[in-house]
């Protein structure tokens, strides 16, 4: 796909949190990379007053604090940073978009015949229905109005349950945007380790035999972070773990490790397989919507405060910053085998992993030194950190008998050497740039994720009753997780810290 020669890309909400780490970062290595267009200009929008000069400044240093330290290069700031205008407008009211439409042309004198304008949504989701319609009144939306091609990415979550995407995704359609239009981000998709799962999975033919209910016994994936809802507490109070990371996030890494191989790697063949595998969720019911999902919120510890003392949260807020869940496929690949999620917030590291924990055989014909026996293979794909793919296998242990242990054949991305590990936002704006959609969730994918995560919404307002287990901030999250899995006969395996590469794992 060829590169637009000119484009200005509007940020609404260009003070926010998510501009300040992950936006202008991003944007400032596809500048340093020279993957922007050439005729480039970034404008940021919000409702802060700030000078173009003020802006930059103040880009400036938090880039410093974002970007990698081997990446920065103060001659590429300074030149990142004169990209950027700022515009001071209130996103909600739409009156201030009759004076956004004279700005824009501003900026198409300045870097010439702009070709393509690029709007990022970087809000609170509840302005991402009312922008495209203000977009809209202005002629701002189409490829008409004001010329130039338009293109808007929505961060997610995409709605609040399945009648509220439906709704976005009316206004979106019936009124201001076209889906070719549109790209629904959800930046694990831009991580190199997520894609590479297409390649273990695709470009090998050793793991599809196996791949699949005959031989693998669950699915483990595990998403969390050491650190809480830093500066968010409005929009996360609001929002939760479900909704901020397991309709999206985590169904997307099981959308990758359950997917059938597409007939051709483009956008309509790859998203086609991620919808079929929403489609095929198994749904819950009462008893798995009470049994096999346990939410928790974190509680203080001596060093961290408890959620409900963060900055903008309800003192008795019931929001869940922890989400651990069985669910099920549909299929004949999947029938029968357990995927396992979990994702929560001050946990004791940071760490996202997928782990395919295959059958045992049939009976242990060794002694497993010091290990349950028999010994079942696992193959731990690691998103982040530590980048890489563990293969688990039983090795009989040098010396006299037969005793076997289990040893790790270990690939990590550090063994590269300085290989660049893409930033997940830079991948997905760059694609967005040059118009792939492959990446970006198409709505079918967002609905159908709805349609089998709205009744867990549901079910836990219609029982208030069920209950928010606490954990103390930097714990493993609520025993009753650990409860809910073992006795299926599974068991979360916690990364350990402070390990080497080849022992990255220990049993609870
Ligand atoms: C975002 C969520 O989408 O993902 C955040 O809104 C979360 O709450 C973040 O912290 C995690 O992303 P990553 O790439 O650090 O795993």
């Amino acid at each position: 796909m060829d590169k637009p020669k000119s484009m200005v890309m509007v940020i609404i909400g260009a003070s926010g949190d998510l501009t300040r780490r992950k936006l202008m970062p991003a944007l400032y290595l596809l500048h340093k990379y020279k993957r922007l267009p050439e005729h480039f200009a970034i404008l940021g929008l919000s409702r802060t007053e700030f000078t173009d000069e003020g802006y930059r400044e103040r880009i400036r240093a938090q880039l410093l604090r974002y970007v990698k330290p081997e990446e920065v290069d103060e001659e590429q700031i300074h030149s990142f940073i004169h990209l950027l205008y700022y515009f001071s407008m209130d996103p909600a009211d739409s009156d201030a978009y009759l004076l956004l439409q004279p700005k824009l042309l501003e900026l198409d004198k300045i870097i010439g015949n702009c070709e393509h304008y690029l709007y990022y949504l970087a809000t609170p989701p509840s302005l991402y229905g009312l922008i495209p319609q203000h977009l809209k009144k202005v002629g701002l939306n189409l490829d008409k109005g004001i010329k130039g091609k338009k293109r808007i990415i929505v961060e997610k979550p995409f709605g609040y349950d399945l009648d509220t995407a439906l709704e976005l995704s009316n206004i979106y359609y019936k009124d201001a945007f076209r889906e070719d239009q549109i790209f629904r981000i959800d930046h694990y998709l831009g991580k190199e380790t997520v894609q590479n799962i297409l390649a273990l999975r695709f470009a090998n033919s050793i793991f599809e035999p196996v791949w699949n209910r005959n031989y693998i016994d669950y699915i483990e994936i595990t998403a969390v972070e050491n650190m809480g809802i830093e500066q968010r507490g409005s929009y996360f109070d609001e929002a939760g773990t479900l909704r901020d990371m397991v309709q999206n996030h985590l169904i997307q890494l099981v959308a990758i490790t359950a997917m059938e191989p597409p007939m051709a790697f483009n956008a309509n063949n790859f998203r086609d397989e991620v919808f079929r595998v929403y489609q095929s969720l198994t749904p819950l019911t009462e008893k798995d919507l009470a049994e096999n999902i346990v939410r928790g919120q974190y509680t203080a510890s001596e060093t961290k405060n408890g959620y409900r003392e963060e900055k903008d949260v309800n003192p008795l807020s019931r929001t869940e910053t922890f989400v651990a869940m069985k669910l099920g496929i549909n299929n004949w690949r999947w029938g029968g085998v357990p995927f396992y999620i979990r994702t929560g917030k001050q946990m004791p590291t940071k760490v996202s992993e997928i782990i395919v924990h295959f059958k045992p055989t049939p009976y242990p014909l060794f002694n497993c030194a010091g290990q349950t026996c028999p010994m079942a293979n696992k193959l731990v794909i690691r998103i982040q950190p530590n980048e890489g793919i563990v293969l688990k296998f039983g090795m009989k242990v040098p010396g006299k008998g037969f005793e076997v242990e289990q040893v790790s054949m270990d690939f990590s991305y550090s063994s590269l050497g300085k290989l660049f590990i893409e930033d997940a936002y830079a991948r997905l704006i760059e694609d967005c740039i040059l118009g792939d959609p492959t990446l970006f969730t198409r709505s079918d994918a967002v609905e159908a994720s709805w349609r089998f995560f709205t009744p867990v919404l549901n079910f836990w307002k219609e029982h208030p009753e069920i209950p928010v287990y606490g954990y103390p901030a930097g714990t493993w999250g609520p025993r009753e997780s650990d409860e809910m899995i073992s006795k299926q006969g599974a068991c979360w395996t916690n990364p350990c810290k402070n390990l080497t590469n080849t022992n990255l794992y220990c049993e609870l």
